[in-house]
């Protein structure tokens, strides 16, 4: 393990650490992704760097795991971005996914729903606190419940109402199905006036609206995580309804002539033929996407030259699409950089199929970019340049990612 890599996955994380108490008496403490551009908790953030601390401190990531939790609804609802010390600044506040303008404690959209997956990382790491695992059995049960009530769709899969609710904010391909209500475009603020509107009602605005996106790593995510809960309580329930999304991605969403994982968008459900990085996400899966997809997905794709076989790390967008983008952009994201969460995903799937050399030539790439460039928030991948903001608290990442691989 490269110990410069841990120093600094350390000083990251100390850094962004943001503890204290709501005015309404709830305790927290999580990493902030970045000290100066990101405040905020984001829901998959926590998940990242809950992973990340427990090789530096457990007790940090299962306080980050707690606050996640502490910031959702008895209901079962985990919001995408909770604000714990201080509110949105004025000018920010109106685009938060929020119920009102002003005021609010937490985004009413969701996030990537990786907790349950989190959670049994770091309670296996968590000898000094063995409780740790059934503590959060009952609140992960009722978030996944809330999931499928409120997003399922009746094919098996989740649906996202917005397209930041992905964490993908300005992937291209959100292109087609959001059009001028891209997240990057100013139609976006109308989007959200939508959802305040039907009171933040999911079943509603699924019925009423098109704009809505079966994705692909948002069900990765959701499925990563009822398997982890399943082993976690013991109960094989979670693992069927884990079996039913990962069914119907190989069903809607499987494309056999290109051999990619697209979504399905708009009401009737069409599939959006754009390669990005999402379509490879299926392979986190394992084994339960049969192995000549999965090594079509790592041969005819991911380590494709003119796809994802970039010189440093994962293109978010295949390098041969068209919105292809590989350097900075002042409002958008998920264009074209490579990002350390891509690559913590995915390269360990690609060694699990015998990839060995190349996972970890992936995995030496973007080493060499944060020895040279810090922690950044994504990188080019022709260069290795570093992008967007600095201190960026789910890249400390490369630390776990690097072990026995460098
Ligand atoms: C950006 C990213 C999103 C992340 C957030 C906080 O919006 O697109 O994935 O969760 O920043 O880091």
């Amino acid at each position: 393990m490269p110990a410069d890599l841990e120093v600094l996955a350390e000083h990251t994380l100390r850094a962004n650490w943001r503890s204290g108490t709501r005015r309404d008496g709830t305790p927290y403490g999580y990493t902030c992704p970045a000290p100066r551009r990101y405040k905020h908790q984001w829901h998959w953030d926590s998940c990242f760097t809950a992973i990340a601390w427990v090789r530096i401190e457990p007790a940090r990531a299962r306080e980050e795991l707690r606050t996640v939790l502490r910031g959702g609804r008895p209901d079962g609802f985990l919001p995408h971005t909770a604000f714990w010390g201080a509110p949105p600044r004025w000018r920010r506040a109106p685009l938060y996914a929020t119920a009102s303008a002003w005021g609010a404690t937490a985004t009413e959209s969701i996030g990537p729903p990786l907790l349950a997956f989190a959670w049994e990382r770091v309670a296996r790491a968590s000898t000094d606190d063995p409780a740790f695992a059934a503590e959060g059995l009952a609140a992960l049960a009722a978030h996944h419940e809330w999931l499928e009530r409120q997003r399922g769709n009746g094919s098996g899969l989740l649906s996202i109402l917005l397209p930041d609710e992905s964490g993908l904010d300005d992937s291209p391909k959100y292109d087609p199905v959001y059009g001028r209500y891209a997240h990057h475009r100013p139609g976006y603020a109308r989007l959200v006036e939508r959802c305040r509107r039907l009171g933040w009602d999911s079943r509603a605005y699924l019925r009423e609206h098109d704009e809505q996106v079966q994705d692909v790593l948002v069900n990765v995510a959701c499925a990563l995580s009822l398997r982890a809960l399943g082993r976690l309580s013991g109960d094989g329930g979670w693992a069927r309804r884990a079996e039913r999304i990962e069914a119907a991605l190989l069903e809607r969403c499987y494309d056999v002539k290109t051999g990619l994982f697209f979504d399905v968008g708009g009401r009737r459900g069409a599939r959006v033929r754009v390669s990005t990085w999402s379509a490879l996400a299926p392979l986190a899966l394992g084994a339960a996407i049969p192995e000549p997809i999965r090594h079509r997905l790592v041969e005819e794709h991911l380590l494709h030259p003119r796809r994802y076989g970039a010189r440093f790390g994962i293109p978010s967008v295949s390098m041969e699409e068209p919105a292809f983008r590989p350097g900075f952009d002042r409002f958008r994201t998920w264009r074209g950089p490579s990002w350390i969460n891509t690559a913590w995903l995915l390269v360990p799937a690609v060694e699990t199929l015998g990839y060995v050399d190349e996972a970890r030539r992936i995995t030496r790439s973007l080493v060499d970019a944060v020895r040279r460039e810090g922690l950044r928030e994504y990188y080019d991948p022709h260069t290795g340049r570093g992008h967007g903001a600095r201190g960026f608290g789910w890249s400390a990442l490369i630390a776990d990612l690097a072990v026995k691989r460098v």
